[in-house]
């Protein structure tokens, strides 16, 4: 949602927070803004409601000459999505300037006793507490002001604080909100997310809740609110540039959905103990006692996520033999959970930065429940409140439709199902045979993918008219229905629901008629049988039927109208194949309605906010 950055250093600051802006465009925002100043002021804002673009062209000319700034796109919550209440904002006297990321809950409170001192307010927003808070308290110390503003804000933030009083320094503090700081030479950076910075240095540190860092040119210190000194770890990014740019493709929905066989690729890197069949996953935090007391396992997660996590629960209860269900996070938050030490949770999520998710997973550590996060983005907020865990190691998502997190989720759960399991059932000999299939898979992928290309364009022209589309499968392959289903309506914005196949004749039959289109999974595995059964049902009703299948299922392609063919493998490790062609599907169907594909209406890559 909301990305933030920031500069101090010898450089002119303008243009590097707007390639940062423009960095972290995919989040979704409203508005955006710079705050920079030179010297000793004052502090030059310009914002502008819309694309960063219309900020940037509206720039006057020649730029200011500047070498502080901070910056700011916004994704409206309090106030609508214009100049006025876009960031950064200024204290009333002009001094301090703020952006902000998250929630100052006590806002009304705050803006009464200012208001009672003469501040007055010019936006909506709930941060304009902050600037003039700091204002009302700097003593000649920047960050003790903020330290002293803080502790009256109740809430979420990131916030970024420069002030006129104190030019070349930047104040930095983080509650609930990332906030990565980037280390140069005589410079410093400050962001939202690392793609901002990458392009500048990859020694990043992340700053943890209740720390704050003052930033000049010549590096940073940490404290706590309490203004005890905190030694950071200094982290080297491990994804390259190019992973954030589009590169030879269109959109990064498309490029995403091609990287996956490198992705699985990275995900199963150094993670196969090959001479016993088994996974070999660090920072579990598990002992071998945990490992074998485990009696349940619950996953918590939203979207596409919680989909790779039902899948993965079939594969834990296959494999591990364990009893798994998943919960949607922002059910199970507020479900005043029974938790139990036997219980392992797990919290899946690409961004790490889910609020329902890190929500529910909060609530069960604080019922003494264990909780592995199961992430993409390193040092993200779900991965550092983790007991432990598993980067699923996609590289970064841009597109607002995850695609190669969805499999590199379902990659990470499958290696610790077979893990758990081979700490029980599972013998060597089965254990290297799965493994085997996972090696397998990235070609698999790659030909699933390019022969995709073509047929799913095809296919897209005709599903781009229908007014809903139905995805049907069963077992390990109904979360790869749900899933097909979310990618095609989130993208395309066509009616569309994903099923349990046997489920359609408990009502959803109803919807078929003449022509009505009904994608199948239907692998060529023990439910292959029923599957062909719903499939016969559709067919007595007109319906048209499109089934992704195995070579040489011919009851299938007699049956089906449209035959997508992929190939076999491990039964447990079907949905990787099946889900390919239903996320070039969904693709090509966006992008012949004209839909923005990496940015569809209404979404946010990481949903920060209830
Ligand atoms: C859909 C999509 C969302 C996310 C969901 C959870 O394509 O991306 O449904 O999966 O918002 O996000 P994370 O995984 O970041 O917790």
């Amino acid at each position: 949602m909301c990305g933030i950055v920031g500069y101090v250093g010898p450089k002119k600051a303008v243009p590097i927070l707007v390639q940062g802006l423009k960095r972290l465009e995919y989040r979704g925002y409203d508005s955006s803004g710079i705050a920079t100043m030179n010297g000793e002021g004052p502090i030059f804002v310009h914002k502008r409601a819309g694309r960063i673009r219309e900020m940037e062209r509206s720039l006057p000319s020649p730029l200011p000459s500047t070498s502080v700034g901070i910056a700011h796109t916004r994704w409206a919550t309090h106030g609508p999505p214009n100049e006025v209440n876009s960031h950064p904002h200024l204290s009333s006297d002009g001094s301090v300037a703020v952006v902000h990321n998250g929630i100052v809950e006590n806002s009304s409170t705050l803006k009464k006793m200012l208001r009672s001192e003469g501040v007055v307010f010019r936006s909506d927003t709930d941060t304009e507490v902050i600037p003039n808070l700091v204002a009302r308290f700097y003593e000649g110390d920047l960050e003790a002001a903020v330290k002293k503003a803080l502790h009256l804000i109740r809430g979420t933030y990131g916030i970024v604080v420069m002030s006129t009083a104190e030019p070349g320094r930047l104040v930095v503090a983080r509650n609930g909100s990332p906030i990565v700081l980037g280390v140069g030479d005589d410079e410093m950076y400050v962001a939202s997310d690392a793609p901002a910075l990458i392009a500048h240095t990859r020694q990043v540190v992340y700053l943890g809740d209740g720390e704050v860092a003052t930033l000049d040119s010549d590096g940073f210190r940490t404290t706590d609110l309490e203004d005890r000194e905190i030694d950071k770890q200094i982290d080297e990014i491990d994804w390259e540039l190019e992973e954030i740019e589009k590169g030879e493709f269109p959109h990064f929905m498309l490029k995403e959905i091609h990287e996956q066989p490198r992705s699985i690729l990275r995900g199963l890197r150094g993670r196969f103990e090959r001479e016993y069949g088994d996974a070999r996953l660090g920072g579990l935090n598990l002992t071998p006692r945990e490992f074998f007391d485990i009696r349940r396992i619950t996953l918590v997660a939203c979207g596409t996520s919680y989909h790779a996590a039902l899948a993965a629960s079939y594969v834990l209860e296959d494999l591990a033999r364990v009893p798994s269900n998943v919960e949607i996070a922002s059910e199970l938050r507020y479900r005043n959970p029974i938790v139990d030490a036997k219980t392992l949770y797990l919290a899946v999520s690409q961004s790490g930065e889910t609020a329902d998710t890190l929500a529910a997973m909060k609530e069960v550590q604080r019922k003494g429940g264990k909780v592995l996060g199961i992430v993409n983005v390193v040092g993200s907020t779900i991965a550092r409140q983790s007991d432990g865990g598993i980067y699923i190691r996609s590289g970064p998502e841009v597109a607002v439709a995850s695609t190669k997190a969805y499999t590199s989720q379902l990659l990470a759960l499958v290696l610790l199902a077979l893990k758990i399991g081979r700490m029980r059932d599972v013998s060597a000999g089965e254990g290297r045979e799965l493994l085997e299939a996972l090696e397998a898979l990235p070609e698999q992928l790659r030909s699933v993918l390019d022969e995709g290309e073509q047929a799913m364009t095809k296919l897209a022209g005709e599903l781009a008219h229908a007014p809903f589309v139905l995805f049907l499968g069963r077992g390990i392959n109904y979360p790869t229905a749900m899933e097909g289903a979310l990618k095609l309506k989130e993208v395309s914005y066509i009616q569309c629901e994903g099923l349990a196949a046997a489920e359609m004749k408990h009502g959803p039959i109803a919807l078929i008629s003449d022509g009505t289109p009904v994608i199948f999974l239907c692998p060529m595995d023990q439910l292959h049988e029923k599957t062909l059964s719903n499939m016969e049902e559709v067919k007595a009703r007109k319906g048209r039927v499109i089934a992704v299948g195995n070579p040489g299922d011919e009851r299938v392609q007699a049956l089906a109208d449209v035959f997508i063919e992929v190939p076999r493998t491990h039964p447990l490790l079907s949905p990787f194949l099946m889900v390919a062609p239903l996320q070039q599907l969904a693709y090509h169907t966006a992008l012949q309605l004209g839909r923005d594909v990496d940015k569809p209406r209404n979404l946010a890559k990481s949903v920060t906010v209830e």
